[in-house]
């Protein structure tokens, strides 16, 4: 997939062309403002599902404040007015430094769910990650997200060994590259949003359609899904949640995927030794949006050192935090290959189905393509740690 003729950045003109039709743009143009329309077009339980994080939301915070301390320092009088935003990433390349986060239960927010967003993201030219907890089946995302469409599979690793390569078989067969193992949430955490709402998707059978539609975890069950689909709901938690893994078992997906393997959840630089000597091809630093653990860490304030740890041969991405065009390059510029945009494109499915991710991603683009060219970067290998002031300053933000 290839950028934009005239580039990202011609998604400003094209609002402001509308506007000589009066027409103003289709949703908001402004992260926070997006997640204002959406509380207000949401109930209180998928608000709080989406929106909230542990405990008393202090990593949610730490991870927005943590971009606001660092700083982009422009540089003036290069020639910036064409800007390439094309990169590699984990032996594939990409338009831009871009990709849709995992987010399950996409159906709380719209009835299309992570159809519309592999439609969106098909249409933008960025990958998408599925999520385990989605849904809509592996073979129903695979067919929406199409052929020129880039997949890539999140793992929530069950415990029967023998449903996890049912899992991943599809995955694979239906054209999903690289595979996501999710690190960090073996267990939910304590989650106010959910728990003052008595609120656990999976329980109420959404989120589930991937182990539902599997022919081994179906052969599992006592009675068909059909005439049980509570039971079978039942019968899944207790596989994929509530008991921890360990590095030693990491052998077991290298034997079942033969793609690019990435750990999603990494924030100690010990940790990233030991992805790096378990063999795995890339690290997503995150704290999942501050969903798990309270009072982590910010995800940004990890990166530096992960990427220290990492090393050529492993790829380190990033997430927690993305909300607009400087983000991106903040990440970027500590030494991040490609970031994963989480909350803010399901904001954008809750207002407007694909037409709403796809608003959100052209946004997003759009404004790192600016915040590129303004700050005197042409090319993503100009984005380095020197375009970051040393000092920090700034309040937190939504
Ligand atoms: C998530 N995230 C997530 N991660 C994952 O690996 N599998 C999943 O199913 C989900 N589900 C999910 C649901 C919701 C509602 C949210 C908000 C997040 C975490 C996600 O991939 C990513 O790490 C965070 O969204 C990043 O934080 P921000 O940028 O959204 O704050």
């Amino acid at each position: 997939m290839t950028a934009p003729e005239r580039g990202y950045a011609d998604y400003q003109y094209e609002i402001y062309l509308r506007g000589l039709q009066d027409q103003l743009p289709p949703f908001t143009t402004d992260s926070g403002a997006l997640e204002d329309v959406a509380r207000e077009r949401l109930g209180p339980r998928p608000y709080g599902y989406i929106a909230g994080a542990a405990g008393s939301g202090a990593t949610a915070r730490a991870n927005l404040a943590a971009f606001d301390r660092h700083r982009i320092v422009p540089r003036m009088l290069r020639d910036t007015t064409a800007r390439d935003q094309r990169t590699n990433v984990l032996g594939s390349e990409l338009a831009a430094p871009v990709v849709l986060a995992p987010i399950g239960v996409q159906s709380l927010v719209h009835p299309d769910g992570e159809l519309a967003t592999a439609r969106a993201a098909a249409a933008t030219g960025v990958p998408m990650v599925l999520s385990t907890a989605a849904s809509h089946t592996i073979e129903e995302v695979a067919e929406a997200n199409g052929a020129d469409g880039q997949r890539w599979f999140q793992l929530y690793w069950p415990h029967d060994d023998e449903v996890t390569a049912s899992i991943l078989a599809r995955a694979r067969a239906n054209g999903y590259t690289t595979l996501v193992v999710t690190l960090d949430t073996w267990q939910l955490s304590w989650r106010p949003h959910d728990l003052d709402q008595a609120f656990l998707p999976f329980l109420r059978g959404h989120g589930v359609a991937i182990p539902l539609s599997d022919p081994v975890f179906r052969s599992r069950l006592p009675r068909p899904v059909e005439e049980d689909p509570q039971g079978a709901a039942m019968r899944w938690l207790p596989i994929f949640s509530g008991t921890a893994h360990t590095w030693d078992e990491l052998g077991f997906l290298r034997e079942h995927w033969d793609g690019p393997i990435v750990l999603k959840g990494i924030l100690h630089p010990a940790d990233a030794r030991r992805a790096v000597r378990a063999g795995m091809d890339g690290i997503v630093v995150s704290n999942h949006g501050g969903r798990q653990v309270d009072g982590a860490v910010a995800a940004l304030d990890a990166l530096a050192d992960v990427v220290a740890e990492a090393g050529a041969e492993t790829e380190v991405l990033f997430d927690s935090g993305i909300r607009g065009g400087a983000d991106v390059f903040k990440a970027l510029a500590l030494g991040a290959r490609a970031v994963l945009l989480g909350r803010p494109y399901v904001y954008g499915l809750a207002l407007g189905g694909a037409a709403g991710v796809e608003h959100v991603v052209r946004g997003l683009l759009a404004d790192f393509d600016l915040t590129m060219g303004l700050s005197g970067c042409a090319t993503i290998a100009d984005i380095g740690p020197e375009m970051l002031h040393a000092g920090g300053g700034g309040e937190a933000r939504r």
